[in-house]
């Protein structure tokens, strides 16, 4: 057979991915899955955005459309960043990407050379991690210890930072934890990175609508104003507006660095799809109001989550402020063997035992790079979450 490009090495499916695979092919046999490994919001799209992108098609947008985006879309972008984070960019200094990954994976792809270091707060999304490594560069973690509440500590990441650091990747409310990022930690952090004007800084802000108990979102480059020509602030409609499948992400950033990532974009994909975009222009300019009141149904579901899952022996479950995710502990499952006879020795091992013997999909902590955890997706309703900590609690006390 004809070989491969070596910069597939170590690049693999997605575990949350492959965890949501598994999961279907065990659905297709019959088998009943509870599914708590899905990153995406169960609400439906709403109805206008639905409707906008049916006359976008209807009234001919089917064309090729700017790469860069449809200037309409960069404006109701250029307002988005206005409006919810103080931020203006002018056009030229916002990108429309197939999704947020795109975004992230363009600037990568547009900034990274062999030998160059990938500053990522662990745990961290797996994808920032596997396209660091397609540009040639080296993975640097930085823990932000569950006993932190999962939050990044500025000492820590100065100390992470070389000559070599090319970017340092955030992302709160954070995916696999929901940690958030209060006001004060970002000083810090900008504190820090301050002292490092080599260093790029991609901001991941997906989740930033998903907050609870008040917590107030801030981004970096509102808050050191004089971080925004090294900043990326990367956002979309996917996880906010429950828009997953239509892939529109943008960000806002330096007008260099924009360009480079447009010049990438290019040869990959060109402009994105029109109806799309006709979709996301009525997500954002539209009525926002329902935002708080999903922002309030997850609140609950994280509550019952928090509270099932805190009760089962052997577990530990923090309270996260952001996101769809909780992220327990399972040091005292480990060295254990489930009543399928299973020795569980790792949360690989512990996910993938969950699955066969309780039907339930979760994720391991080692796919985000810190064990002994799982993830739990509460991106479902009710009755399922409890009858997913229902098993999972099964599941804990049968080990033996
Ligand atoms: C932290 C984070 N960033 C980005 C994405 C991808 O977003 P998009 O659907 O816009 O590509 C995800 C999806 O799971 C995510 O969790």
């Amino acid at each position: 057979m004809p070989g491969f490009a070596d910069r597939l090495n170590g690049i693999a499916i997605s575990a949350s991915a492959a965890m949501t695979d598994k999961a279907s092919a065990l659905k297709a046999q019959g088998v009943k899955i509870v599914s708590l490994s899905s990153g995406e919001p169960d609400f439906p799209t709403p109805d206008h955005v639905v409707e906008a992108a049916i006359v976008a098609a209807r009234g001919g947008d089917t064309k090729y459309p700017p790469q860069d985006g449809k200037p309409a879309l960069k404006k109701a972008v250029q307002s988005k960043f206005l409006r919810d984070n103080g931020l203006h960019y002018e056009l030229d200094e916002i990108l429309i990407a197939n999704g947020a990954k795109q975004i992230i994976y363009n600037a990568m792809m547009a900034t990274c050379n062999p030998g160059d270091e990938v500053v990522l707060p662990t745990p961290y999304w797996i994808s920032y991690a596997d396209i660091a490594r397609l540009g040639g560069a080296r993975i640097v973690q930085v823990p932000c210890p569950a006993g932190n509440d999962f939050r990044l500590s500025a000492t820590d990441l100065d100390a992470a930072i070389t000559p070599k650091t090319k970017w340092l990747v955030l992302n709160f409310p954070n995916n696999p934890t929901g940690a958030c990022c209060p006001r004060q930690d970002l000083e810090e952090i900008a504190a820090v990175l301050m002292k490092h004007p080599h260093v790029w800084i991609l901001t991941d802000d997906i989740y930033e609508h998903l907050i609870y108990d008040d917590f107030e979102f801030r981004t970096l480059a509102e808050i050191e104003p004089r971080l925004k020509d090294r900043v990326l602030t990367v956002n979309g409609v996917s996880k906010a507006y429950a828009m997953t499948g239509w892939r529109v992400g943008f960000c806002g950033g330096p007008r260099a660095l924009i360009a480079a990532m447009n010049n990438m974009q290019g040869q990959a994909t060109s402009g994105i799809n029109t109806i799309a975009q006709a979709a996301a222009i009525a997500a954002l300019e539209g009525p926002q109001d329902y935002l708080k009141d999903r922002a309030r149904e997850y609140q609950a579901r994280r509550d019952l989550v928090v509270g099932l899952l805190n009760a089962i022996p052997g577990l530990r479950c923090h309270t996260p402020q952001g996101a769809f995710y909780v992220y327990p502990e399972i040091g005292a499952c480990l060295g254990k063997t489930t009543k399928g006879g299973r020795r569980i020795e790792t949360d690989t091992d512990f996910v993938m035992a969950l699955l066969e013997e309780q039907q339930v999909a979760t994720v391991q902590g080692a796919a985000y790079g810190m064990s002994p955890f799982f993830r739990i997706s509460y991106a479902t309703d009710t009755d399922t979450l409890r009858e997913g900590c229902r098993r999972i609690a099964e599941f804990v006390s049968s080990l033996t």
